[in-house]
């Protein structure tokens, strides 16, 4: 795929075309971007802001996190990631047979993301909810703000301004990992603290 081509449209399908690559992720860096690991790659493709360019692209750790086999429906499971710095609390959950947008598993429903409001930083455990066919995270318990799980942690409602970071899955026989992460994780000016 061609960097150009890149179009990421929010569904489960349009997941992949957001991704160059799971365990990879690029920093926006602009003129600072060192030549042997950078590519070129074109924001807003198809708009009047089309831009090009430079990307950082830096290496995630791969971490096994669960066995698909031993998860159940609506019950998340903390882990951390992509360290065990401040800040790296997550959860992986299955949603009950509801595809997600970048979700592994033969439903497509079982999907990771940061606990971090990306508000504020106020703490989203215990406030995965499954009603109907909404998956969601949230209210914050700061300002309520709340996440939609199926569509790559887009903001439903509230205060909050950016997505929830997204940790990217990958099914490797019954294991599940964690081998990259979209959006920047509250609280951090870099995801990879040692980066
Ligand atoms: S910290 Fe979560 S909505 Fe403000």
């Amino acid at each position: 795929m061609s960097a150009s081509s890149l179009k990421c449209d929010g569904s489960a399908a349009g997941h992949g075309a957001c991704m160059v690559n799971r365990r990879q992720f690029l920093l926006y860096s602009g003129a600072g971007a060192a030549a042997a690991s950078t590519m070129t790659i074109t924001l807003f493709p198809g708009t009047a802001e089309a831009a090009t360019q430079k990307a950082r692209v830096v290496g995630y750790p791969r971490k096994r996190i669960a066995r698909l086999s031993e998860l159940k429906d609506h019950h998340p499971l903390d882990f951390t990631y992509p360290d065990n710095f401040a800040n790296a609390q997550c959860l992986l959950v299955k949603t009950g047979g509801v595809e997600a947008g970048g979700g592994i598993g033969p439903h497509g429903d079982v999907v990771a993301f940061s606990y971090l409001c990306t508000h504020q930083g106020g703490p989203l455990q215990g406030t995965y909810q499954a009603t109907g066919d909404q998956r969601t995270l949230g209210p914050c318990p700061f300002h309520l703000s709340l996440y939609d799980l199926r569509r790559h942690g887009i903001i439903v409602s509230g205060q909050a301004y950016e997505s929830l970071p997204q940790v990217l899955l990958e099914l490797d026989g019954d294991d599940v990992y964690a081998v990259g992460m979209m959006g920047l994780i509250f609280g951090r000016d870099k995801n990879l603290m040692e980066s």
